[in-house]
């Protein structure tokens, strides 16, 4: 057998006899010759085979051969500049591992299909190119968010999933029975690696994190991942540096590196090509003129009023506005975690920043500097109902050694969905969780 290439790989070896090893993704025939596209995980490739250059067992095992059988094909690498990848293979042999039934053909054809049908058949749906191309846009992201802190001097420190209390809200927590004991799925890493930071520097975390709303909008999965970092001594202005810093390297690193799966997503990259620090930052007081200006000219529904949290349209509004993502800080507390430091200028502020994407997408960075005082601590959790007793170690961080620190959690399947310009976080993961789907 020749040696075996992937596709993506292909290019290497113009004018060799190959081995690829993947699934038949269509066929087309006219008369004597045979069209097979190929893919393989890395790619796709058109193969060719004429009926009268390949032995008549080959030409069989082409010709109706379903969508999506299992094949290994030995051809040769001929360079195409029609081609999408640039080449075509030349086809001298097919094994057929598996044919897939013609009564029990692939569910997914290359027609259009409905967005429920495609999320219950979400296990084969993956294999389509274009969800094949923001698996790997999500899997770059992923890699560019951990090097980037890598480089940097962070230590990576897993937070628990399992969980005795709350830290983003009790409204929004998934519980478990933890034996005897109540316990809940994290809303977030950050309460552990405030203690980690304390022991290390400078930490970030990634992981599976849970919200439990019974929101429908676009943008909320139930299980999604984040990415956080928190840092002793850092103030609110050095998250922002942080956070636009982290937002511009991971936009290079795709453009970099996934430009022709971007393509293959239809995404516009001279959008992205725009995205460069500093950020516009603008004040929650800022933010709320805007939006009440927009109301005033017809462009926004409903009056926004001071005090507030912004909603999904207000976010939608906003972000529209700039070209890069946008800073809103200092939000009113009210509206905020009971973790965050007020603004020593204006108590009812909190220190806190949310970084909107541009083209309407959102918030996809939260964060804030830390309240420093057990005293204002204890009475913070007091005003939000939480149990002291849960929080008891999270406060000897404020007994012994308290610093000012910061830290701020980004989504990564909010960043996907903007960076592939998708029309809904579910296509950012591979098996999206959500208010009803618990399938595949
Ligand atoms: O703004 P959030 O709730 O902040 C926190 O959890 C902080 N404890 C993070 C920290 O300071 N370490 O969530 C942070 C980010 C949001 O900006 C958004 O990108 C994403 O997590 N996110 C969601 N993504 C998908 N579905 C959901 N339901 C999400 N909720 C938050
Ligand atoms: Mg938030």
């Amino acid at each position: 057998m020749p040696s075996v290439t992937t596709i993506a790989e292909i290019g290497k070896h113009e004018g060799q006899l190959v081995t690829i090893r993947g699934w038949l993704y269509n066929l087309r025939e006219s008369g004597k010759l045979l069209f097979p596209i190929f893919r393989d995980g890395s790619g796709v490739i058109q193969g060719v085979v004429p009926k009268s250059a390949v032995p008549p067992e080959v030409f069989d095992a082409v010709k109706g051969l379903t969508q999506e059988s299992s094949v290994i094909v030995e051809g040769k690498v001929r360079a195409d500049k029609r081609a999408p990848g640039g080449h075509e293979l030349d086809v001298s042999n097919v094994q057929v591992l598996q044919r897939v039934a013609e009564n029990d053909p692939y569910p997914i054809s290359l027609k259009e299909h409905g967005v429920d049908f495609l999320m219950e058949h979400r296990h084969l749906w993956v294999r389509t190119p274009r969800q094949a191309a923001i698996l790997r846009v999500r899997a770059e992201i992923i890699k560019a968010a951990r090097d980037f802190f890598d480089e940097r001097g962070f230590t990576l420190t897993d937070p628990p999933i399992l969980t005795p209390a709350a830290c983003e809200g009790t409204t929004t927590l998934f519980p478990v029975d933890y034996f005897d004991e109540q316990a809940f799925l994290t809303q977030s890493g950050q309460l552990y690696i405030e203690a980690t930071a304390m022991a290390l520097g400078k930490v970030y975390s990634f992981g599976p994190t849970f919200r439990a709303e019974k929101s429908k909008t676009r943008r909320h999965l139930t299980e999604f991942w984040m990415v956080e970092p928190e840092i002793a001594y850092a103030t609110l202005e050095d998250l922002m540096e942080l956070a636009e810093g982290l937002i511009t390297f991971v936009v290079k690193r795709c453009l970099e590196r996934r430009r022709p799966d971007l393509q293959t997503i239809g995404r516009d990259v001279s959008k992205l090509e725009k995205i460069k620090t500093p950020f516009p930052r603008i004040t929650y007081d800022e933010a709320v003129k805007l939006l009440q200006d927009a109301h005033a000219k017809g462009a926004l529904e409903n009056k926004f009023e001071w005090g507030g949290d912004l909603g999904s349209p207000d976010e939608t509004y906003i972000s529209s506005q700039f070209e890069t993502p946008v800073m809103v800080h200092r939000y009113p507390a009210k509206v905020k975690a009971f973790y965050m430091e007020p603004d020593p200028q204006r108590p009812e502020l909190a220190l806190c920043v949310d970084v909107l994407a541009p083209e309407g997408y959102g918030e996809i960075i939260g964060g804030s500097q830390r309240t420093a005082s057990y005293e204002l601590l204890v009475k913070r959790i007091h005003e939000h109902n939480l149990p002291e007793e849960a929080f008891k170690w999270y406060l000897d961080l404020r007994k012994y050694g308290s610093v000012p620190h910061s830290g701020f959690g980004m989504g990564i399947e909010r960043v996907v969905s903007w960076i592939c310009s998708l029309e809904h976080v579910r296509e950012t993961i591979p098996f999206p969780r959500m208010l009803h789907r618990l399938y595949p």
